[in-house]
């Protein structure tokens, strides 16, 4: 390979460094911005060379279904975000998340979530697993013992989302972590409510990090994405040859966009996590809203642990207006700013009603059992100016 990274020296420098400069492949041509690999495949000088990309003994690229150089570029920076080994990216969050699992995880063997999931990881715990010979449990992601008692001997991976989709129960991620490590047990965290702004699970014993780069990495709606981070054995041993051999590859376009959102991830997130913070409390004090979950608010009843585990109480709330489904509806449609959406992470704030979209695959029993009431809302808090979205949910709250 031919890169010209010379004046590339990031190593010793701050994360807002990092992310501007990270990773960047500059190819011959000397172009500033990130280039765009837009090929499939790689040609190679001579059948010697193309034997040793497969045997390994050539570290350059071989088909952009396992990896090509725009790709990398968003790896190596994932990487310096998380402070990982190791990084895969995928098409998308949920390809991310299966991948993470099902590549380590066989017929027989054992395997723990919390129960409060985002709809899609609720349907892979509950139905597909259990299809391919997976004994599950599920248990109250707040509640030690239960965790306690879930471990068996034949506990291969366990799964948790915290701040959890979408009433942002928190789970306690070193409790977990110990019981995985005494258990020899591997510990995936999905990170994307907190996003690696509030909440850096590797400092708490997680084995494995997922995202959904769809979120707040690419952070303006545009791309679906997804990532996993851990121990480079792990990446390299058991999760590549999974990816490349199934095929969910990440499109070099899509990559660059996501590559290029990370540049101003800090500063967008910032923005994005005070906005959430002020509209919260404006929430907590509104008589229409009955209830509300907002990680870093003193009434959330895993505070004191939110504030162990995070920097700040992110970008994502949950809360119940006053009175039935009917006006709930009525709420939401009386916004004239605030979009209604199934998608978070955007830079336009978005309101969801989880029960009868992101999490309609639960039973109707369950869901409430989980907290997803007829209700709830999540609020996915945008970028916009604080005064103006407040407005226009104090105006659809009258
Ligand atoms: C907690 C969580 N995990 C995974 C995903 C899946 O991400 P994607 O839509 O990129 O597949 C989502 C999407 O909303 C999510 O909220």
């Amino acid at each position: 390979m031919n890169y010209q990274n010379k004046k590339n020296d990031f190593k010793n420098t701050k994360l807002e460094t990092k992310m501007v400069r990270g990773g960047v492949l500059r190819s011959n041509f000397g172009e500033t911005s990130e280039a765009i690999f837009m090929n499939s495949g790689f040609c190679y000088n001579s059948a010697e060379i193309a034997e040793s990309r497969f045997d390994g003994s050539d570290p350059g690229f071989v088909y952009s279904r396992y990896v090509n150089p725009t790709l990398k570029m968003l790896e190596e920076r994932l990487c310096l975000l998380e402070n990982a080994e190791a990084c895969c990216v995928m098409a998308s969050g949920m390809s991310a998340v299966f991948a993470s699992i099902m590549s380590q995880i066989k017929a027989g063997d054992h395997f723990i979530a919390s129960r409060v999931l985002f709809g899609s990881c609720h349907y892979i715990a509950t139905k597909i697993l259990p299809n391919y010979g997976i004994d599950v449990t599920l248990v109250d992601g707040t509640d030690p013992q239960q965790w306690q008692k879930a471990f068996k001997k034949n506990t291969k991976v366990v799964f948790i989302e915290t701040p959890a989709n979408p009433t942002t129960e928190i789970i306690d991620i070193s409790l977990v972590a110990d019981l995985c490590k005494k258990n020899n047990a591997c510990l995936i965290v999905d990170n994307i409510f907190a996003s690696p702004y509030s909440q850096q699970p590797f400092d708490f014993g997680a084995d494995i990090i997922v995202y959904s780069t769809t979120k707040h990495l690419d952070g303006h709606g545009r791309t679906l994405g997804g990532a996993v981070l851990g121990k480079e054995n792990f990446i390299k041993e058991i999760l590549l040859p999974f990816h490349r051999h199934t095929g969910p590859a990440l499109s070099p376009f899509n990559a660059w966009v996501i590559l290029k959102s990370l540049e101003s991830f800090l500063l967008r997130i910032e923005r994005h996590t005070d906005n959430a913070h002020k509209t919260a409390e404006f929430l907590a004090n509104h008589k229409k809203v009955k209830k509300i979950l907002y990680p870093f608010l003193n009434n959330h009843p895993q505070y004191h642990l939110a504030k162990k585990q995070m920097k700040n109480g992110g970008a994502m709330i949950a809360f119940e207006v006053e009175g039935s489904k009917a006006d709930c509806f009525k709420f939401m449609n009386k916004l004239k700013l605030i979009d209604i959406s199934n998608n978070l992470g955007d830079s336009k704030t978005l309101l969801t009603h989880p029960s009868s979209t992101t999490h309609s695959n639960i039973n109707p029993e369950e869901r409430v059992s989980l907290g997803i009431t007829e209700n709830l809302c999540r609020l996915s808090v945008g970028i916009e100016n604080v005064e103006d979205l407040i407005a226009d949910l104090e105006q659809a709250l009258k």
